[in-house]
């Protein structure tokens, strides 16, 4: 009987996008070389409090000893809204940044890291835009830094690409990497919900970004691709690479898609060959046979390919308090028990755009060159890269705004 209501409880958690309450269950982590580790979070929203919940609850040996939080949001005693009270306070040797945005994030992560304390962040805006900046700063003073957290929640994601590295070269990587925008097609898939009223829903259950737009015309993905590169291939990969979001999807793409056996998703794709690496995020019309094609709600799905390991896929919750709180307090622990991430950014390699290609197809209105009609209302070019099907994209929604672009690779 209890395990039948176990399965039950788990079905119910998926199927409702839950996490079963942490309750007041006794704190299990314990290690006695790092007992009294004094911590500060900089951030109370929904993951700096999954962090807090989950210290409190299940890791022994650590404190949250201060919380950087607004003047008019100061509900604890733990709560400062100075960050001086923080910086410079002795007894506190790591600070969470979990607060999101570019600043005053940026600047309270290079203080910290100045003042030789550790920083551990979920921050995946900033460390995509400073991650070289930070990581010098870190090595300049013995601090380490560990962004876990800023890729794929609670997937062990970072960690598995620098062990892999340990013997591997990552040759490619790719994966549904935002929660909100899988949520959003799985929910037009599987109920025929429209687009508007399931980004609605995924805003209300907490994984969108404050702003949206960041999920669903692919800069979140943008952000975790890039740090996922350049943590995969050793270099300090552009951000200039072709990304392309979801916005203007409709049922009509999905059906279209479908009547091909294939189901869209948004994926951020990595490829290294011969010294030369290409990125890009862009909607994918997968075949339907996929594992990725069947990754329901906000769950993410990453993958790799290493030079001996061969193919890894790694699957979990993207997002959220519990499963991003998880990764932060894992990188906290990781620390604790001496593990000091070295980003390496030496690799000379260069960009090439023609390592991505593949047919695309666009919905669109407007007249595309060199195109062949695929059903009624889309055509597909073939053989272009990421880049020239961007520029495509574009073009076309000069003529028609709501113009809607997938890949659609040859081996799917
Ligand atoms: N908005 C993000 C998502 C949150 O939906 O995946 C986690 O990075």
């Amino acid at each position: 009987f209890t395990s039948a209501l176990l399965v039950i409880l788990q079905w119910a958690c998926v199927k409702y996008h839950t996490v079963v309450p942490l309750g007041a269950a006794q704190p299990s982590h314990t290690c006695n070389d790092w007992t009294d580790m004094k911590i500060a979070l900089l951030g109370h929203g929904t993951v700096g409090q999954g962090v807090d919940r989950i210290i409190a609850n299940r890791v022994r040996g650590v404190e949250v000893a201060r919380i950087l939080e607004l003047p008019e949001r100061l509900t604890d005693p733990r709560m400062t809204s100075r960050f001086e009270d923080i910086v410079e306070d002795p007894e506190i040797e790591l600070v969470v940044e979990c607060m999101g945005g570019l600043e005053p994030a940026r600047s309270f992560i290079v203080d910290a890291l100045g003042a030789g304390k550790s920083v551990v962040t979920s921050n995946k805006a900033v460390v995509a835009a400073h991650f070289e900046e930070f990581a010098a700063c870190a090595q300049s003073t013995g601090a380490s830094l560990l962004i876990e957290a800023t890729c794929g929640g609670g997937i062990p994601w970072i960690a598995s690409i620098e062990k892999v590295r340990r013997i591997d070269e990552v040759t490619s990587f790719s994966g549904i990497m935002n929660g909100t925008t899988n949520f959003i097609i799985d929910a037009m898939v599987r109920q025929g919900t429209d687009f508007d009223e399931a980004l609605k829903r995924a805003q209300e259950q907490g994984f969108a970004e404050r702003d949206p737009s960041a999920d669903i015309d692919g800069i979140d993905v943008k952000n975790k691709t890039l740090i996922a590169a350049c943590v995969a291939f050793g270099c300090a990969c552009t951000s200039e690479f072709p990304v392309t979001g979801l916005r203007t999807i409709t049922k009509a793409d999905i059906d279209l898609f479908a009547a091909h056996g294939r189901t869209v998703k948004l994926l951020g794709r990595g490829v290294l060959r011969d010294g030369r690496y290409a990125v890009a995020v862009e909607p994918v019309a997968l075949s339907s046979d996929t594992l990725e094609a069947h990754v329901p709600s906000n769950f993410n799905l990453v993958s790799l390919v290493g030079t001996t390991v061969g193919e890894l896929k790694f699957y979990g919750q993207g997002a959220g308090m519990l499963p991003t709180g998880n990764a932060i307090v894992q990188d906290v622990i990781d620390y604790c028990e001496g593990r000091r991430p070295h980003y390496d950014f030496s690799a000379d390699l260069s960009y090439d755009a023609s390592l991505l290609r593949a047919d695309y197809v666009l919905r669109t209105r407007a007249t595309v060159e060199g195109a062949r009609p695929f059903g009624p209302a889309a055509v597909v070019v073939r053989d272009v890269t990421a880049e020239e099907a961007r520029r495509l994209l574009e073009r076309a929604c000069e003529e028609d705004a709501a113009s809607f672009m997938a890949a659609l690779p040859k081996e799917a």
